[in-house]
C-alpha cells in the first residue's frame, strides 16, 4: 500500500497535514500527535516582523463550525527560523510555512530570508480575511493575484503554493491567475467570510465584525471548489475546508486534491490529523487500494 504524495517534487509520507493557523507551529500540539505520522506540518502565517493580531472578540463559534478573525497574529520571520525550524526537523515530516504580508514587499521580504532555511515549501496566504492590506485584498482580484505570486516567485528557492480564497465568483479564474503567475500548487479553501450577531446586546460577537468561517458547515463548499480547481489547472492541490476524518479527506482526493490539510476539527479532536491518516490506510486495505493515484480525481 502506498500513501505517498508528491506534492511540487517534494514527496509527503501521506497526504495528510494541518492547515495553517490551526496547530500553531506543531509544538502545541506535539504532547497529543506524533508529529512523525503526518505528511507536513502547515505552520500559522509568518510576517516579516511580528504582528499582533486583531483585538478581542476574536473567535465565535456558529453552527458547524467556527468564525475567526485572529488577524494572523504571529511572532516573524525570524523568531520562525531560530525557534519553529529546529523543532520542527526533529520529527521526520515536512515543513510548509505559511508566507503572509501587508504588501508584495512585506511578502517578499519574508521569502527572501527563508532563502537557504530547512523548510520544504511555501504557501502564500492572498486569502486571510482578516486583514485590511494584503491577505484576501490580493487574493481575489486575478490581475493583482497574477503579479504578487509573481513577484514572490522570484524570491522563493522553494516551491511555492498559492492559498485560495473561497469569498470569489470564480475561482478557477483565480486558480489560472495564481498558474499563470507561477504557483507550483494550490491550496484551498481558505475561510468563507461570515458575521454573527449577539441578539442581546445587539452588537456583532467579532470585535472587527466579520470573520472567517472554517468547520465541517464549508465542507460542500471545499469539495466543489477543489473540484473545479483540479479541472482547470494542472498542478498538485492541496484541499481542505471542513474536514474532520478519513471519508472527508478521501472525498477531496477523490475531487483531485494531492494532499489534503485538517484545520478546525484539531480544536475539536487533537488527534484528528492521526486518526485520518489511519482512516485513509483503513480505506485503502478494506477496498485494495494500491496507491492513492487510483483514487485521485476519479470524479468527472
Ligand atoms: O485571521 C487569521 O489569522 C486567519 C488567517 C487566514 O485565514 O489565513
Amino acid at each position: 500500500m502506498n500513501t505517498k504524495v508528491n506534492i511540487c517534487g517534494v514527496e509527503l509520507k501521506n497526504p495528510v497535514m494541518t492547515a495553517s493557523g490551526t496547530f500553531g507551529s506543531g509544538r502545541e500540539y506535539s504532547e497529543f500527535v506524533d508529529l512523525n505520522k503526518l505528511g507536513a506540518v502547515v505552520v500559522k502565517g509568518v510576517a516579516d516582523k511580528p504582528w499582533n493580531g486583531n483585538p478581542a472578540p476574536r473567535i465565535a463559534e456558529v453552527y458547524g463550525g467556527m468564525l475567526n478573525s485572529v488577524g494572523l497574529q504571529n511572532p516573524g520571520v525570524d523568531y520562525f527560523i531560530e525557534n519553529d525550524i529546529p523543532f520542527l526537523r526533529q520529527f521526520d515530516t515536512k515543513i510548509i510555512v505559511n508566507v503572509c504580508g501587508h504588501s508584495i514587499e512585506e511578502y517578499t521580504n519574508v521569502v527572501k530570508k527563508l532563502q537557504g532555511q530547512d523548510v520544504d515549501l511555501l504557501e502564500l496566504n492572498i486569502s486571510c480575511p482578516n486583514v485590511s492590506e494584503g491577505g484576501m485584498a490580493f487574493g481575489t482580484d486575478p490581475l493583482m493575484v497574477e503579479k504578487v505570486v509573481n513577484e514572490v516567485k522570484k524570491a522563493a528557492d522553494k516551491p511555492l503554493i498559492v492559498k485560495l480564497s473561497p469569498n470569489v465568483t470564480d475561482i478557477t479564474e483565480i486558480a489560472r491567475a495564481a498558474v499563470s503567475g507561477g504557483a507550483d500548487g494550490l491550496s484551498l479553501i481558505n475561510t468563507l467570510t461570515g458575521m454573527k450577531i449577539d441578539i442581546y446586546k445587539r452588537q456583532p460577537i467579532l470585535y472587527r465584525k466579520i470573520g472567517g468561517m472554517s468547520g465541517p458547515a464549508v465542507k460542500p463548499v471545499a469539495v466543489r471548489m477543489v473540484y473545479q480547481v483540479c479541472k482547470a489547472v494542472d498542478v498538485p492541490v492541496i484541499g481542505m475546508g471542513g474536514i474532520s476524518n478519513a471519508e472527508d479527506a478521501i472525498e477531496f482526493i477523490m475531487a483531485g486534491a494531492t494532499g489534503v490539510s485538517i484545520g478546525t476539527a484539531n480544536f475539536i479532536n487533537p488527534r484528528a490529523t492521526i486518526e485520518t491518516v489511519e482512516g485513509i490506510e483503513e480505506y485503502m486495505r478494506k477496498y485494495d487500494v494500491k496507491d492513492l493515484k487510483e483514487i485521485r480525481g476519479i470524479i468527472d
